[in-house]
């Protein structure tokens, strides 16, 4: 049986079944997905970041979203990070969802960074506003602003159902040492980190510890925010990227962000259709092997 994942829902077979029919299912499915540790619920490694999505209300300007966002729910892509730190994003994610109707079939992840407990929960009760939710699949701290005070009013709407999954959010590695404590010291369900070909310092301590603490990690940055592909400018894809099922720069770099035995989903920016075309690539086929990922980095460097 092989079937994809909106194939899946349309059967009413969602993330929870898939789990809880096991990775012999999943196997056969056409998406690679990757496991929550701390649910076990099923992602495709290909999600959606949409910091540039605070588009307003300009109906020009948010047409090539919709259509963005279409794309990605029809190949299977469930999870849209998103913040409130981009600008009106979450209001255009909101109404764009609404007007597709595709709320149920989405993991909509977004963020607060606010400095109190307080602030937190009113930037919550918005966030879930605009994006006309009731639930919020993953909540995050934002850059780990006031992650003492944000976290324990996280976790009293998990417990109460507001929210599914709560987690901490970095791309800088001058937060990389408060981010590993928060990790330690916290139960997390998710991190996001950014992680790429040009940038591999969190897979020195923060890959393997998420890891070893049985939390899911979201990948940013896979791209450099686009800079990296000012950086291979019009250096061939080697050959050998076809035996792990790669025929753009841009599959590259996601299967090796998303080939790392910790990463669970990578969130590409995207705000063009064909671009949503092209990211998807990275869920099909294969993920690179470990000696396939070393690879990748030496053939990087010498670029
Ligand atoms: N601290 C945090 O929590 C934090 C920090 C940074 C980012 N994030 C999240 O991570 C997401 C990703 O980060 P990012 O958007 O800054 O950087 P990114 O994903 O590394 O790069 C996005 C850029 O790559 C372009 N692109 C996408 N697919 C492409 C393709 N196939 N070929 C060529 N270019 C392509 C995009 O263009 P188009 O837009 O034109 O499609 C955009 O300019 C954000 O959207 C946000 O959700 C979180």
């Amino acid at each position: 049986m092989s079937m994809n994942r909106r194939e899946f829902t349309k059967l009413g077979l969602g993330a929870a079944s898939l789990a809880a029919i096991g990775p012999s299912i999943a196997s056969t499915e056409q998406i690679i997905q990757r496991a929550i540790p701390s649910s076990g619920e099923l992602l495709p490694v290909i999600g959606l970041g949409t910091n540039r999505y605070g588009v307003g209300e300009s109906e020009s300007a948010r047409a090539p979203l919709r259509a963005a966002l279409t794309r990605f729910h029809e190949l299977g892509g469930t999870l849209i990070d998103t913040a409130p730190g981009y600008r009106t994003s979450e209001t255009v994610l909101g109404d764009l969802i609404s007007e597709l109707n595709i709320r149920n079939d989405l993991f909509l992840a977004t963020k607060a960074d606010k400095s109190d407990a307080s602030e937190t929960a009113g930037q919550m009760d918005d966030s879930a506003i605009k994006l006309k939710t009731n639930t919020v699949d993953l909540m995050q701290v934002h850059n780990l602003r006031a992650w003492k005070a944000a976290l324990p009013i996280m976790r009293e709407w998990k417990q109460g159902g507001r929210v599914r999954y709560i987690g901490i959010t970095t791309s800088r590695s001058s937060h990389y040492a408060e981010f590993e404590s928060a990790i330690r010291q916290e139960e997390l369900d998710f991190i996001q980190i950014n992680y790429s070909l040009e940038q591999r310092e969190a897979a020195e301590r923060i890959l393997p510890l998420a890891a070893d603490r049985g939390v899911a990690v979201i990948i940013n940055r896979a791209f450099g925010g686009g800079r990296i592909f000012k950086a291979i400018g019009d250096n061939p894809l080697p050959d050998w990227a076809k035996e792990f099922g790669c025929s753009s720069w841009a599959q590259f770099l996601l299967k090796y962000a998303c080939g790392h035995p910790a990463a669970t989903v990578a969130i590409p920016g995207m705000t063009k259709l064909h671009h949503v075309d092209d990211n998807f690539g990275a869920a099909h086929g294969r993920l690179p092997d470990a000696g396939e990922r070393i690879r990748q980095e030496k053939f990087y460097d010498a670029l």
